[in-house]
């Protein structure tokens, strides 16, 4: 019921929306609304409430909750059904545990994760309210050897977003989001398929937003858009995301276009005219990234010269002297 009363508030939200409209609205009594606004700003929002004119909404705290996502967000499907919550120990593992009876696009976030997940079974640093702790459930209708290319197209929709927002970042390829030659962004895509079908997928997504403090063993490597110097709320961030993957998304899953993905991987790459190492089964080599190319895979020129392809998932990345 309260995100009901914060999204009538918000549908109108230059104006006083009396007490009356609201219960006739929701039915339900007047002293029920006066209670649940009392809650709500008891949950951080500030609401102006002036006796026989009503309720205006002055501002939203700095909440990813249901109501605040779904207000003026611009999608067909994605975000149409938000889970929010305070707490939990995954999004992830929260999605897969949902995913089968949830509608495609349904997305879940949390302020804060206990048991947060990154790839390779690593632990991701999760403070409340200090980044965006994201999972979307989607359902395509493909092959199960299409559904990694779909995180390609999540570290693309990041990138783009932030470049709207002014935020100069770039993509390690294939899925880490990087500022200033740090990590700000982590993509965990995880499948639930049978041989030839995709019963679901859940796009996992972690950015550090306005975390200072980073543990010792990542210090080095991790940083958040505060940190690097952009004042830019975390809600703004996550609806263009959720804005931007939609449009990619569907050219992939509808007409098998990769090529508005690619060419965003390819014009803010951080990795592209640059030399790497690349490590696989704990072998590492020096290489020249030279291109991204339509299948989207890194071509690469190897030791002896020769070109070679590289699908991803299939090595890790550093650079010459650093992370990149
Ligand atoms: C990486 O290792 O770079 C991937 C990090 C992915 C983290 C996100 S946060 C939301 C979702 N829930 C998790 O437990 N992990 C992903």
């Amino acid at each position: 019921m309260r995100s009901e009363i914060i999204k009538i508030l918000l549908e109108n939200k230059d104006e006083f929306v009396s007490g009356e409209y609201i219960s006739e609205k929701l039915g339900i009594t007047r002293s029920a609304v006066s209670k649940h606004i009392k809650n709500i700003k008891n949950q951080g929002y500030d609401i102006e409430s002036i006796t026989r004119k009503g309720h205006k909404i002055i501002e939203c705290p700095d909440l990813l909750s249901e109501s605040i996502v779904k207000h003026d967000l611009n999608t067909k499907f994605i975000g149409k059904e938000v889970i929010h919550f305070d707490t939990t120990e995954s999004t992830n593992d929260y999605a897969k545990k949902v995913a089968v009876e949830s509608i495609d696009g349904t997305i879940v976030v949390s302020e804060d994760q206990t048991k947060g997940r990154g790839r390779r079974g690593r632990q991701w640093h999760s403070i409340k309210g200090e980044g965006i702790w994201l999972s979307i459930i989607l359902k395509p209708d493909i092959y199960p050897h299409k559904a990694p290319f779909i995180t390609q197209i999540a570290g693309a929709s990041i990138v783009k977003a932030l470049k709207k927002l002014k935020i100069d970042a770039s993509i390690k390829w294939p899925n880490d989001i990087i500022v200033n030659n740090k990590k700000i962004s982590g993509i965990l895509t995880e499948l639930g398929a049978e041989i030839d079908r995709v019963n679901y997928i859940v796009l996992g997504i972690g950015i550090n937003v306005k975390t200072v403090d980073f543990p010792e063993d990542i210090k080095s490597i991790a940083t958040s858009i505060f940190k690097e110097g952009y004042n830019v709320k975390r809600i703004d961030i996550l609806k263009n995301i959720l804005e931007e993957f939609e449009v990619l998304y569907l050219d992939y899953i509808q007409k098998n276009d990769k090529s508005s993905c690619i060419k965003i991987c390819k014009e803010n790459s951080a990795i592209l005219g640059k030399n790497i190492y690349i490590i696989n089964n704990d072998k590492k080599r020096k290489v020249k990234c030279i291109d991204i190319n339509e299948a989207g895979n890194l071509v690469i020129i190897n030791e002896d010269n020769d070109i070679e392809e590289l699908i991803a998932g299939e090595v890790s990345i550093r650079g010459e002297r650093d992370y990149i």
